[in-house]
């Protein structure tokens, strides 16, 4: 693999539970490229307990989409640190057409991965979700369980289920996804950026779709 060969500025687009998370985490490591999640951001802005955490909070914990400027803003600052100029694997923005027009004024975008995997499925996924609130590590008690009880296998935390993984969340964030989000995988398709992933099976196997989609360009062979 040429590193010059590949897109630098991804984004991946998804349901909620479909991977975006794992696969980026693992895959931005092995291409150098920033791994900004914007759901992470949120998170660790709540937990610390700032004042953009304290406006997201209700937002996040109701399955809601957080206000667009205040994400806006998260997102700006963090594309602007040195980390972010070799590239990044966008995880979670955009979520709708306002967000895509914003992200399209800050930078140019070179692939859109669409995540696509079935409905029932990602309602399995999200509900054996569990995360370390230390590292950020994502398991899941049925396909990645850690390998001691429910600790993180990286610093040993005791891991946690998000809050907006509750039954009544699940159902809001799959709605605002397909009222809101799913528009823009016609408005990504028709800037010619869409490349579909077949999103079913082991993450490994994911893993391997998704290294062999981000060796071609769009168009391209
Ligand atoms: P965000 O954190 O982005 O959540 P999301 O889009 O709902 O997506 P998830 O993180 O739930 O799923 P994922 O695709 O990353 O799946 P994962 O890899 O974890 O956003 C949360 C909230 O923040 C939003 O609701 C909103 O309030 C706010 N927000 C964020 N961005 C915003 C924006 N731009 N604008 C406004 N508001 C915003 O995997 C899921 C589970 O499945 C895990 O347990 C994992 O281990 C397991 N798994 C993964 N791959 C596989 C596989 N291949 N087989 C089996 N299990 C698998
Ligand atoms: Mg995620």
């Amino acid at each position: 693999m040429t590193g010059g060969a590949h897109p630098r500025r991804i984004v991946f687009l998804g349901p909620p539970g479909v991977g975006k998370g794992t696969q980026a985490s693992t895959v931005a490591k092995e291409l150098g490229l920033l791994h900004l999640s914007t759901g992470d951001l949120l998170r660790a802005a709540v937990a610390e307990g700032s004042e953009l955490g304290r406006a997201a909070d209700g937002h996040m914990r109701a399955g809601r989409l957080v206000p667009d400027d205040l994400v806006l803003a998260i997102l700006r600052g963090r594309l602007e640190r040195p980390d972010a100029r070799a590239g990044f694997i966008l995880d979670g923005y955009p979520r709708n057409l306002d967000q895509a027009r914003a992200l399209a004024a800050l930078t140019p975008i070179d692939q859109v991965v669409s995540f696509e995997l079935d409905p029932k499925l990602l309602v399995e996924r999200l509900a054996g979700r569990r995360l370390c609130p230390v590292c950020g590590s994502i398991y899941n008690v049925v396909s990645r369980p850690p390998r001691v009880g429910e600790r993180c296998d990286k610093d040993g935390a005791a891991l946690e289920q998000r809050p907006d993984d509750r039954p009544e969340a699940v159902e809001v964030r799959l709605q605002v996804y397909a009222r809101q989000t799913a528009p823009l995988l016609e408005h990504y398709r028709h800037e010619g950026l869409l490349r579909p992933l077949d999103a079913s099976g082991t993450p490994a196997a994911v893993a391997d779709r998704l290294r062999r989609l981000l060796q071609t360009h769009p168009g391209g062979a």
